[in-house]
């Protein structure tokens, strides 16, 4: 099979990380003036698939950095229930790659309507979401052609670092420059992947675990997996998953662990061990930083290097970009791998339109 248009993509995120950061800044810088004249006292997230699990990163980055409470809209309770909802003091953010999700789009609508500011995040400059905002932030990733969005995640994920730096996070504008060269160096790993993914060319079902800021790794990863893999993978917090899930694991099942350094490892080390006693097959995603989290698994993929940041923000706070990047390599090799192609998975299409 020739080599899918997905791997290239995941390939063009250094580039596009850079000029997404360097050309959102100015929106982030007019948003921050808006921001200064009135705080909003609570954040919605709008979105679908790939776009609403970098809502789902978007929740814990606003909350541990600004302190704003947010929330993930249900499209429903304005699409399908007409709900009245009080927003006068909340800041609406869609997230859409293509910009012309319906549901989000009219969530965003109506949110302005009833009164909130609004924000926009999209790939797409000359889509319906990027006319209805009052700020919009534009991923700068080029088009996307594979189904399997890769490209714009990331890039998505570097806007919301910029819309919590407008809402007065502690964010060093330094150290999101260095994110591009993080996920450059994450690339490096394509042929380790490749090799490693032959080893799971049976697997049916898998669980993927993340907590805090991965979170929406685990959530990215599994439903990569799910659309170019046809592996049914659960995705949980390693809280949430002691919660009964973990009756499902037996010997060899396979579990994937996003596992940095800080503030979550200690619950994703128990998780290790819990998995290891219970003869799971176990890959962890980390980092030099955590020498750990290769010891105790299985398997264990190491992004190149260690991650060291200027600003107050914990490491942790800046790896869920090169975090993702061997995730989504693993998915490609494995689907071709399985001989399917990544790019056209089967009942999918690139803009899903859903009420
Ligand atoms: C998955 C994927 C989809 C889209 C979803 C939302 O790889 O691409 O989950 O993310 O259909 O689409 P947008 O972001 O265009 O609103």
């Amino acid at each position: 099979m020739a080599r899918p248009i997905m791997l290239a993509e995941i390939h063009q995120q250094p580039a596009a990380l850079e000029k997404t950061l360097h050309g959102a800044l100015k929106a982030a810088e007019r948003l921050k003036r808006a921001i200064e004249r009135r705080r909003p006292r609570l954040v919605v997230l709008a979105a679908r698939g790939t776009s609403d699990n970098a809502a789902l990163f978007g929740r814990y980055l606003l909350e541990i950095s600004t302190g704003v409470p947010v929330s993930l809209a249900a499209p429903s309770i304005f699409t399908l229930y007409q709900a009245q909802v009080d927003l006068k003091d909340a800041l609406m953010v869609a997230i859409s790659q293509s910009g012309e999700s319906t549901d989000t789009n009219l969530v965003l609508e109506r949110a302005r309507e009833l009164g909130a500011l609004t924000v926009g995040i999209t790939n797409s400059p000359a889509s319906t979401l990027a006319r209805i905002p009052h700020h919009r932030f534009l991923v700068r990733a080029g088009k996307e052609r594979s189904v399997a969005a890769t490209k714009t995640y990331t890039g998505q994920l570097m806007a919301l670092y910029l819309l919590a730096w407008a809402l007065g996070a502690p964010i060093e504008l330094d150290d999101l420059k260095r994110l591009p060269e993080t996920a450059a160096a994450a690339l490096e790993l394509e042929p380790e992947i490749a090799e490693r993914a032959k080893g799971y060319r049976y697997m049916r079902e898998t669980v993927v675990v993340g907590r805090g800021l991965n979170y929406a790794n685990a959530y990215e990863f599994a439903l990569k997996l799910m659309e170019t893999c046809y592996v049914v993978a659960e995705r949980f917090s390693s809280a949430d998953f002691l919660h009964g899930p973990i009756a499902m694991v037996e010997t060899a099942f396979p579990v994937f662990l996003f596992c940095p350094a800080g503030p979550t490892w200690p619950s994703l080390k128990g998780m290790l061990e819990k998995l290891n006693q219970l003869g799971a097959d176990t890959l962890t995603i980390t980092d030099g930083s955590n020498r750990e989290a290769a010891r105790l698994a299985k398997r264990a993929v190491v992004l190149p290097g260690k991650l060291t940041v200027r600003g107050p923000l914990p490491a942790e706070a800046y790896t869920p970009i090169p975090y993702i990047v061997p995730a989504q390599l693993f998915s490609a090799c494995l689907a071709l791998e399985k001989g399917l192609n990544p790019d056209q998975p089967r009942a999918l299409r690139k803009v899903t339109q859903t009420l």
